[in-house]
């Protein structure tokens, strides 16, 4: 007789070991070497189901080849959760993120070669992924941007702040007619976004420059721009994104996003709820059109912050 108490309910989806090679690598070098986050992958794909899992796979399997490379990645993404976990346990008592100027963040993270290619980029990568509120920003991503972009014919866009190229790889396989230009300031990020997109197969449509937008001007302007998790990184973010207004071509739309009460090694301007940022994007000169916010997780006691991230679809 069928269990009456489960026979209506949808199967919990699981890693298939034929389609997902690349992570069940990564759920065993997390079981084996990584105990906090033992069980991350297997909560994800019962929570996202086999969509994420497709998805995942297909950028962990292309980047990272081998289990080696995959256990490299998982190594780098453990180092990177600790470090934020300690962080955030620090803010939580103090209420503030630990003061740091842009200068220190760039030369202690974005110029500082070890820790961008073992630790920084990989973990960032992995976190698309792995935690919940970053996942469903890029779902958001995809169904407020991406889709938008299809039906008005886009042919080409801009992000700013590539960091790991998740986004810009996302968007040109989404769109393959597209053509794309990275931004970013650290060599590592361009390194790092070049040898992902190329692995990807969509790297012959995209260029990266180094260069800062606010300091040298982006020409031609953009019709479509994507900023993800920047503002949070800069000491005077109205200013950045009167830069970026000044960039997008009449009629544009930019895809912004930022990490709020989310303590981290290069976080210095502590954004606490969502309305912070968009009186700041209004500041600058966009205007709303849509926006997500997703938390990292539940609360342990009640007023403790929790990281969220916010996104926004302006124009
Ligand atoms: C958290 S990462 C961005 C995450 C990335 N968008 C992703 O999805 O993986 C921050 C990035 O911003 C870059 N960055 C910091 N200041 C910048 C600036 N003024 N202009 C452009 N990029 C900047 C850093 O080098 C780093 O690659």
């Amino acid at each position: 007789m069928p269990d009456t108490k489960t026979a209506d309910r949808p199967a919990v989806a699981r890693l298939d070991r034929q389609a997902h090679p690349a992570l069940v690598c990564m759920n065993e070098a997390l079981r084996v070497r990584h105990r906090f986050a033992a069980d991350i992958v297997d909560r994800s794909v019962a929570l996202f189901g086999t969509r994420w899992a497709d998805e995942f796979e297909s950028v962990v399997g292309a980047l990272f080849p081998t289990a080696d490379a995959v256990a490299g990645a998982v190594r780098g993404y453990a180092a990177f959760a600790m470090q934020s976990m300690r962080l955030q346990a620090a803010f939580e008592v103090e209420g503030q993120y630990r003061p740091k100027t842009y200068d220190e963040a760039a030369s202690e993270v974005y110029f500082n070669e070890q820790h961008m290619m073992q630790e920084y980029l990989p973990g960032l990568l992995l976190s698309h992924f792995l935690w919940p509120h970053h996942y469903r920003q890029l779902q958001f991503f995809d169904s407020a941007f991406v889709d938008a972009m299809r039906v008005a014919g886009a042919s080409s866009f801009v992000e700013v702040g590539i960091g790991t190229g998740l986004y810009s790889g996302f968007l040109l396989r989404r769109l393959p007619d597209v053509r794309g230009t990275g931004f970013d300031i650290s060599p590592f990020s361009k390194q790092f976004t070049e040898a992902h997109l190329d692995a990807l197969g969509v790297g012959d449509r995209y260029e990266v420059e180094l260069r800062d937008v606010t300091v040298e001007p982006i020409d031609p302007r953009a019709d479509w721009l994507v900023c993800v998790e920047v503002l949070e990184h800069l000491e005077d973010p109205v200013a950045f994104l009167r830069g970026l207004r000044a960039t997008m071509a009449p009629g544009g739309k930019a895809f912004i996003t930022a990490a709020l009460n989310a303590a981290h090694a290069d976080h210095i301007h502590l954004y606490r709820a969502p309305d912070d940022v968009l009186a700041q994007l209004v500041e600058a000169g966009f205007t709303l059109e849509q926006s997500f916010v997703g938390a990292a997780y539940r609360p342990s006691a009640p007023g403790v912050p929790v990281p969220l991230a916010a996104a926004f679809v302006v124009c």
